[in-house]
């Protein structure tokens, strides 16, 4: 066979192979996966990256199983599309499951693809994005994909904190499969189309005899209100697609880096005159925390996490004079804004993960203190909310406070105080800052002059006015150095502005440790 001849059939068989990895499981099964409304893995990653900038890897892999008659049924890419490719111009790292080779599910070979892409991910500092969909673990390959899994787990582990990781879940995801989603930092669920779970509906049934659906279960709309294990829902695959393409664009690509600064569009001078009278005097009465926000930020856009799940606090990135900041907020319209345990739980590992990538954090305050109750204690509300103190006081990024109205007891300490760590705190003219509530300190401190008094009422009512004059409010605090300025309203957000500013170069080290035993 001449040279021409032989170079001309390896083509062939490539350009043979190449058609069969593009085809997946075949025209059927994409019939099928688009007949419910989901995208291929292909498609998915087109509408991911940047157009033209995708760049295979391992497309010609098959996995190398020799049970149940595998060895007559391998597919060129073996279920799992990987590669690198760019948004906005950056460099990620990408694996999408492909649900039409073998239902999506991970052979060891599947595994090394993606090991392979999460280690240069690392090796280059880019984030990595993992587009599941998939029947978890490939039955015929028995241990060889759970090995395959634990791989994808261990660097998950190692890439925490070192490189921004984002699940999209855009189909099925269940048993231990859930790891590697749960260890990354965001994870985005499609309505009605994706699910995550341990164990099945199935499996619930006959362990409990409960009867529940896979959607109620562990659909988008359950994990991201109930359990929080997913941050955002979609209404499909694109929305899902676009929405991590927004979240990158506030975060750095490694933990070496700043993230990205945007040009200044919005004046850095701005004031909102209408901030002056918008929280209440009465410590009472609910407002809208995310209006504040929303009148600060540049270009009113907050761009929400978890939006759907402790709605007391309000975690989210946002940008001011062109740099990303983490937002976390109480939300006086829920709960009166107090921190329970999901409250505690959704803000420190919104403050652990801006502290991991160099996003400064800003605070706004109005917190009552913690949820009182039985389910609460018995909860372990206690280790709850030392995961948020200790996530604010272990973060060494910038921290900007703003005390709105009430910032009581244990609650003001944990809430990014200056006791911990906290950089700059402003306090409005509204502020009250306290051990407790006025009503709740004289029933303690004046319980024997109230009960000895003819009218109680009128006698507590002149206790609290006392207190109110002594205790409840931001001038103490001011005179003993805790708050660095009182502020009026207006004016917040260029005082949130000079105050990043001037805390560009800060550099504070934690003392030299393996790591924290921050109370999980
Ligand atoms: C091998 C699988 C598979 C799997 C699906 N398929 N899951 N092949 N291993 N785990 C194949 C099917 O046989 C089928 O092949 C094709 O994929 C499409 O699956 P269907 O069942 O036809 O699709 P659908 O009706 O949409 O149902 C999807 C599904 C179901 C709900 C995901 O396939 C399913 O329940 N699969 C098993 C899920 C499971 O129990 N996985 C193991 C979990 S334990 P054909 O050729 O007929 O088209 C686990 C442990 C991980 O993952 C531990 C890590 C530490």
């Amino acid at each position: 066979m001449s040279d021409d001849t032989a170079r001309t059939q390896r083509l062939q068989t490539l350009a043979a192979l190449d058609q069969q990895a593009l085809l997946g499981g075949g025209e059927a099964r994409i019939e099928k996966q688009h007949a419910s409304g989901k995208l291929t893995a292909r498609e998915r990653i087109d509408a991911l990256l940047d157009p033209g900038s995708f760049i295979e890897l391992d497309r010609l892999v098959t996995h190398q199983c020799t049970d149940f008659g595998m060895e007559r049924t391998k597919i060129p890419g073996d279920g799992v599309v990987t590669g690198s490719g760019t948004v906005d111009g950056r460099q990620v790292f990408v694996f999408a499951q492909d649900f039409t080779v073998f239902g999506g599910s991970l052979s060891g070979a599947y595994a090394a693809k993606i090991c392979k892409v999460m280690d240069l991910a690392l090796r280059v500092g880019a984030p990595i994005l993992g587009l599941n969909d998939s029947g978890g673990a490939r039955i015929q390959e028995g241990v060889a994909s759970l090995a395959g899994y634990a791989d994808i787990f261990l660097r998950n582990t190692l890439a925490s904190g070192v490189v921004p990781q984002i699940s999209a879940i855009l189909g099925p995801c269940a048993g231990g499969a859930v790891y590697s989603p749960s260890i990354t930092d965001f994870v985005v669920m499609v309505e009605k189309a994706s699910y995550m779970f341990i164990t099945g509906p199935e499996v619930i049934r006959s362990a409990t005899h409960q009867e529940v659906s896979k959607e109620e279960l562990g659909g988008a709309s359950s994990q991201s209100s109930r359990s929080g294990v997913a941050h955002f829902t979609c209404v499909d695959d694109r929305a899902a697609l676009e929405l991590v393409r927004t979240l990158l664009s506030f975060l750095p690509s490694n933990n070496q880096e700043p993230p990205p600064l945007l040009p200044i569009v919005d004046p850095i001078d701005r004031e909102s005159p209408e901030l002056d009278n918008w929280v209440p005097m009465d410590a009472s009465h609910p407002y809208d925390m995310r209006e504040i926000l929303l009148r600060t930020v540049d270009d009113a856009r907050f761009f929400e996490i978890h939006a759907a799940y402790a709605p007391n606090i309000l975690v989210g990135f946002a940008r001011y004079a062109g740099r990303c900041v983490g937002i976390v907020a109480n939300q006086p319209n829920v709960l009166a804004g107090c921190l329970d345990i999901d409250a505690s739980r959704k803000a420190a590992r919104f403050v652990r993960f801006c502290d991991a990538f160099n996003i400064p954090l800003v605070t706004f305050v109005d917190v009552p203190g913690f949820l009182p109750g039985l389910d609460q204690e018995h909860g372990a509300i206690i280790s709850h909310g030392a995961k948020l103190l200790f996530a604010y006081a272990e973060a060494t990024v910038p921290k900007v406070t703003i005390i709105a109205r009430k910032a009581y007891g244990g609650a003001y300490v944990v809430m990014s105080s200056k006791h911990i760590r906290g950089d700059i705190s402003y306090a409005y003219p509204t502020a009250e800052i306290a051990v407790m509530g006025p009503e709740g300190a004289v029933n303690i401190v004046y319980h024997k002059q109230i009960g000895a008094a003819e009218d109680s009422a009128s006698a507590r009512a002149e206790f609290v006015k006392e207190y109110r004059s002594k205790f409840a409010n931001p001038f103490k605090a001011a005179e003993l150095g805790f708050i660095d300025a009182i502020i009026s309203p207006r004016e917040t957000r260029p005082r949130i502005i000079a105050a990043l500013e001037m805390l560009k170069n800060k550099s504070v080290p934690n003392p030299p440790k393996k790591h924290g035993n921050i109370p999980l």
